[in-house]
């Protein structure tokens, strides 16, 4: 059950003249100490301190409006009131089982000296993992209508150190090879921005809740101040437009002492609003296979003609082998009409979602899935055409219910700001992926699938801000570069491109990697940059509740045996630790399976080879189990031996020590078996 304490204690410091501290917080660990301060101007500013030093100084709060004098000075404060809650809640489906929502939350209401005395509340929380701010806009007579120019929240990043981003407002969108530079050096980033300061903290910006608003980015304005830079409306229209009362998404500093801690961090999912889709039972976590990596690799093509890819013998053929080895789905793309031409940038007018090509029998196929016991996974690519698809929403997923399709993966594959979407008042505009109309747009299709208990995949998304929570059938989205680059990429992934995911794109959320490619050959020289058994262990490394065994079944059949701990691995899991990690280095992790006592671990590198030393005191003490271990093999490299394997079993407890031997480009990836 929640526990609410409304701790009455007014956090109430006297306002002297200049700048005083109006309101203060600490966590419940008491490590992480957040303030509020009015400046002689009345400008309201927030700082955090961690044991006692600053971590973000004084940085400004408040907004430009577009039809309206900005909202940012000569505020005084109105009222101020602490909170603290404590409850552990449930996860249907995730990377851990249960979490602990533990935070102080300190509601301040700020009201202008002059003028018309508009209304700004703040609420700022703070966690061990973390602290947290929003606004929220009150209802009042004299700001009704909130037209959004920008946000003007800062944070102004207190120790020097290194960043590691991607860069904004660029045609590719979150489609980026991650930056490292130095804090003072990082331009315009997206979030969430990973810092790692000179006494060794790491720290992300990023938001959580993003409902109804745009997308936040960080611009850095001097030195180490960065700054909101919300991401346009659509067309001309205002960076964000809504009607008070509403209340902003969380602005949200994750806090660690190591890269691992901050890995670890739920702080996202803590600061969104609980399920609200009720029994979610039928969101089913799926390992699926798919006519998908022969396009990548420009063996067939999504459009009709001699190569086309979703044929009904091939689909047959890739149900066949899903049924013979125990996969529950089978994604078929380009299996609808409008995939012929250049869809990425036509404007994906043509896209049909109910209408199959002629070599397609969708009606066969989805009944010899059935037979089979296999699921289809239902694919929409939009061409970032959100009002073409939403114009075909309703039958497009009423056909998917009736041919037994639980999931879809949808697609907005167009280049930045070349969305097509509805804004509020139903008129249709060009617009950018993360801007408000879109943000509206992805949370319209994730309620409609919801209401048909459909679950929904989404690529070329909007970044992932813990939204699963509240709507838990939003199982997985792309939103970085996933494998495919590594089929035709100009250039492929670099081998470190995972381990910086760790420990930046994967803070948010579940991600549809497309991991398990044993093939040799791509479209680009480099090929797949990492061994077999760092591909094993992505499974286990990479979160997601519908995860692909991404490579032919060809590939798999002529392979066995990596093959085997692919079909093996769960996708839903009880316990996550990260056991050791350096962002864009190394990451460690092991997971406990949900429907076991089973455990799993995957290691990954970067390019240079890796000794990791790891206790197996996550294992149930007095419990032994047969580690079935997937690792590089003595010629193991990247460059030049990535199949090079080695299958060992050995028994282990919970005090057994491992010396994990990565290759370059390597990991490894083992299997716990209770005896
Ligand atoms: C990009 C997606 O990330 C990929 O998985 C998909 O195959 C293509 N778009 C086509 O929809
Ligand atoms: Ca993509």
């Amino acid at each position: 059950m929640p526990r609410f304490v409304f701790a009455l204690a007014l956090a109430l410091l006297s306002l002297l003249a200049g700048a005083a501290p109006v309101a203060e917080l600490a966590s419940p660990d008491g490590r992480n100490h957040l303030r509020l301060d009015i400046d002689k101007d009345g400008r309201a500013l927030w700082s955090v301190q961690r044991d006692g030093k600053p971590l973000i100084e004084p940085s400004r709060l408040g907004f430009l409006l577009t039809d309206a004098r900005k909202l940012e000075r000569g505020f005084e404060l109105e009222a101020a009131a602490t909170r603290e809650f404590d409850e552990t809640w449930e996860q249907p489906w995730g990377e851990q089982r249960f979490i602990r929502n533990h935070y102080r939350e300190l509601s301040v209401g700020l009201r202008e000296r002059e003028g018309l005395r508009r209304r700004l509340e703040l609420r700022l929380r703070a966690y061990d993992d973390g602290v947290a701010l929003r606004y929220v806009f009150p209802e009042q007579a004299e700001l009704k209508s909130v037209n959004i120019g920008e946000e003007l929240t800062e944070f102004n990043v207190a120790r020097p150190g290194t960043a590691w981003w991607d860069t904004a407002f660029e045609w590719n969108r979150e489609e980026y090879l991650y930056l490292r530079t130095s804090i003072n050096e990082v331009g315009l980033a997206q979030t969430p921005m990973t810092l790692r300061l000179d006494n060794g903290t790491h720290l992300a910006i990023h938001e959580a809740a993003l409902v109804d608003y745009s997308g936040m980015n960080l611009a850095r304005v001097e030195g180490r101040r960065f700054k909101a830079d919300l991401t346009p409306g659509s067309a001309g229209q205002p960076k964000v437009h809504r009607m008070a009362p509403f209340a902003t998404p969380w602005r949200m500093v994750q806090i660690a002492d190591s890269a691992s801690r901050l890995a670890e961090s739920r702080l996202m999912l803590n600061l969104n609003e609980p399920n609200a889709l009720g029994d979610v039972s039928w969101v089913k976590p799926l390992k699926f296979i798919g006519v998908w990596w022969e396009m990548h690799l420009g063996k067939s093509t999504w459009g009709s003609g001699p190569k086309h890819g979703a044929t009904t013998a091939n689909a047959m053929r890739y149900i066949d082998f899903a049924a013979k080895n125990g996969i529950g789905g089978v994604l078929v793309e380009g299996w609808n009409k409008g995939w012929d031409g250049n869809w990425w940038s036509d404007g994906g007018a043509d896209f049909s979602f109910t209408e199959p090509y002629a070599d397609f029998d969708l009606g066969r196929v989805a009944a010899y899935a059935k037979e089979k016991g296999v699921a289809l996974v239902g694919h929409h690519e939009t061409a970032a055409n959100a009002a073409n698809y939403e114009r075909q929403l309703g039958p497009a997923l009423d056909l998917y219910v009736r041919l037994g399709v639980p999931a879809v993966k949808t697609g907005y594959v167009s280049d930045a700001a070349q969305a097509q979407v509805y804004g509020a008042e139903g008129v249709e505009r060009r617009g950018w992926h993360e801007g408000q109309d879109m943000v509206r747009h992805h949370l319209k299709v994730v309620l409609e699938a919801a209401k048909r208990h459909i679950t929904v995949d989404t690529h070329e998304p909007v970044k992932d801000t813990g939204l699963r929570r509240t709507y838990p059938n939003w199982v997985s989205r792309e939103g970085a570069r996933g494998q495919e680059y590594n089929a035709w990429g100009e250039p492929g992934n670099p081998p470190e491109h995972e381990a910086n995911l760790v420990f930046t794109r994967l803070l948010c959320s579940p991600m549809d990697f497309t991991p398990g490619i044993l093939s040799m050959k791509t479209q680009i020289p480099q090929g797949v940059p990492t061994t077999w058994a760092k591909q094993l262990a992505l499974y286990v490394v990479i979160y997601s509740p519908l995860q692909m065994a991404a490579d032919l079944p060809e590939v798999y059949e002529k392979n066995p045996v990596p093959f085997d701990f692919i079909r093996r691995v769960p996708m839903d899991w009880a316990e996550t630790r990260v056991l050791g990690g350096e962002v864009g280095e190394f990451a460690t992790i092991a997971r406990k399976d949900r429907a076991s006592e089973d455990w799993y671990l995957g290691a990954i590198g970067d390019a240079k080879a890796h000794q990791l030393d790891v206790v197996l005191d996550f294992l149930r003490p007095g419990q032994r189990y047969r580690a079935h271990i997937y690792k590089d093999g003595p010629k193991a490299d990247y460059k030049t031996h990535r199949e090079d394997m080695v299958v060992q079993t050995r028994e282990v407890d919970a005090k057994t020590r491992l010396r994990l031997h990565l290759a370059p480009g390597g990991g490894q990836a083992i299997w716990f078996e209770k005896l």
